[in-house]
C-alpha cells in the first residue's frame, strides 16, 4: 500500500515559475482587476497548491451544474461543492470571455491572473438547496451564497504569489509537503481528522481508535473563515498543541492547518473534506457525528450515509465512521452505543452551549469531557484572562 494518489491522478500546481513572477505582476497591473473576498482568496490558494485537484481554476458552468445535480465534475469525477468566483453585475459588465483578468487582495497585492473562459449567471436558491439542503437564511452557508454577486467567472488560474497573510506558518504544509513527509516516515496508512472545534475527549477517542489501525494521524483543523460563535483558530491551535504535547505520541502525529473556509454543508462538505485530504496524501478520513453540521439542519449520520452514493474506490480514500462517542461512568472509559450497553444516564454528555457557559464562568468541564490543559486555554480566552 502507498499514500493516496491525488484526485483525478495528478497533483495540480498552478504557481507560475519563479522567473515569471515579475513579468506576470507587471502584466496584472495592466489588466482588469477583481478584488477577492477572504473565502475566494483561500479557494484560490487551495486550487494553486493542489488541495482542490483536479481543479485548475474556478468552475465554469458545466462543472458547476454537474456538481449541483450529480455531485460530479463534467468529466464524471466525484466533487460535491461548487468552487466559484462571483462578481456583481457592475464588475461583470466590462469583462470579456477569452481575456485575462487580475485577481487582487484588498491591500492591492496581485495574487493571480485568471484566464477568463466563461461569465455566467446562477440560481442562488438552487445552489443553496443542492449544497445545503435548505434555503433558510439562518444557515451560514445559505447566507453566504445569497450575499454573492450575481455573476460567476470561470477559468484557470495562474498563481503569482501566496496570500500575504499566512497564519500558523509553522503548521502550514501543502499537499506536496505532507506527501513527502508521509513517504519519508514510511507511512502508507494515514488518517486525517477535520475539526473546527477544540479537541475534547470524544474527538480524541475517535482519533486514537483510528490511530490504532493506521500508521499516523494528520490533525488537520480548518483555519479559514468560520462563523461567528465558533472558537477562533488561534485559540484552537493552542489547544491542539497542548493536547498533542501531553497526550499523543510525537512520532505518530502531525499537526497542520487546513486553510479552507468552513461551509457548514454537512454531508456534502464531508465528501469535499475527504477529497481534499486525499490530495494531501491521506488514506483514511474520520467522519463522526454530524460532521460539518450546524444547528439542526442535518441528521446525525447524514454525513456518513452520503458516502454510499459513490461506488467503492471512486473516492479512493477510506472513510472511518464513528458513532456519537462519550464517557461512560460504568465502563470507566470512552465508548459509543456500539461498545457500551449502559443507560444513557451513565454518560457524561454536555451540550456545546453548556460547555461554553461553564468555560466562560471559569469552570472546567469534567475530566471525562475535556483535558484540563485544553480547558485552561479555553477559559483563559473566554474570560479574557489569556496569559499571553
Ligand atoms: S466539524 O464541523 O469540523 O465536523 P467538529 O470539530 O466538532 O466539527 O468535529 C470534528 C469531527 O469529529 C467530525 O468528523 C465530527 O463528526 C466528529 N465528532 C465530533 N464530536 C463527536 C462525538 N461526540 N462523537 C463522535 N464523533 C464526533
Amino acid at each position: 500500500m502507498s499514500i493516496s494518489k491525488p484526485h483525478g491522478g495528478v497533483l495540480i500546481n498552478r504557481f507560475v515559475q519563479a522567473d515569471a513572477v515579475a513579468d506576470l505582476t507587471r502584466k496584472a497591473e495592466s489588466l482588469k482587476k477583481i478584488v477577492l473576498t477572504d473565502r475566494e482568496i483561500s479557494d484560490l490558494e487551495l486550487i494553486a497548491t493542489g488541495v482542490f485537484s483536479p481543479l485548475e481554476g474556478f468552475m465554469g458552468s458545466a462543472d458547476y451544474e454537474n456538481v449541483l445535480q450529480n455531485m460530479r465534475l463534467k468529466n464524471g469525477l466525484p466533487w460535491s461543492l461548487p468552487i466559484t468566483l462571483s462578481v456583481t453585475e457592475a464588475e461583470a459588465k466590462p469583462l470579456k470571455e477569452g481575456t485575462a483578468l487580475a485577481l487582487y487582495d484588498e491591500s492591492g497585492l496581485a495574487l493571480a491572473v485568471l484566464d477568463l473562459e466563461e461569465i455566467f449567471t446562477f440560481d442562488k436558491e438552487k445552489e443553496a438547496l443542492s449544497v445545503y439542503g435548505t434555503n433558510d437564511f439562518s444557515h451560514p452557508g445559505v447566507a453566504y451564497t445569497h450575499a454573492q454577486g450575481n455573476y460567476l467567472l470561470g477559468g484557470k488560474i495562474n498563481m503569482i504569489r501566496r496570500p500575504a497573510v499566512q497564519a500558523f506558518q509553522e503548521h502550514r504544509l501543502e499537499p506536496s509537503e505532507t506527501r513527502e513527509i508521509f513517504l519519508k516516515k514510511g507511512w502508507s496508512r494515514v488518517v486525517a481528522f477535520q475539526t473546527r472545534n477544540p479537541v475534547h475527549r470524544a474527538h480524541e477517542y475517535i482519533q486514537k481508535c483510528a490511530m490504532e489501525i493506521t500508521d499516523g494521524l494528520l490533525l488537520h483543523p480548518i483555519v479559514g473563515a468560520t462563523k461567528k460563535g465558533d472558537i477562533p483558530a488561534d485559540v484552537r491551535m493552542d489547544c491542539y498543541r497542548v493536547l498533542l504535547d501531553n497526550y499523543y505520541p510525537k512520532d505518530r502525529t502531525i499537526l497542520s492547518v487546513f486553510p479552507a473556509a468552513m461551509r457548514y454543508g454537512g454531508p456534502k462538505e464531508a465528501i469535499f473534506h475527504a477529497i481534499c485530504r486525499k490530495n494531501y496524501g491521506v488514506t483514511h478520513f474520520i467522519v463522526g457525528r454530524d460532521h460539518a453540521g450546524v444547528g439542526d439542519f442535518y441528521g446525525t449520520y447524514d454525513a456518513q450515509n452520503i458516502f454510499k452514493k459513490f461506488e467503492p474506490g471512486e473516492l479512493d480514500i477510506q472513510p472511518l465512521f464513528f458513532d456519537h462517542s462519550f464517557y461512560c461512568k460504568r465502563c470507566l472509559g470512552m465508548a459509543s452505543a456500539k461498545t457500551c450497553s449502559h443507560d444513557p444516564e451513565e454518560r457524561i454528555a454536555l451540550s456545546g452551549t453548556k460547555v461554553r457557559e461553564m468555560l466562560s464562568k471559569g469552570i472546567k468541564p469534567p475530566l471525562e469531557f475535556s483535558r484540563p490543559e485544553v480547558a485552561e486555554i479555553l477559559i483563559e480566552s473566554m474570560t479574557g484572562l489569556k496569559k499571553k
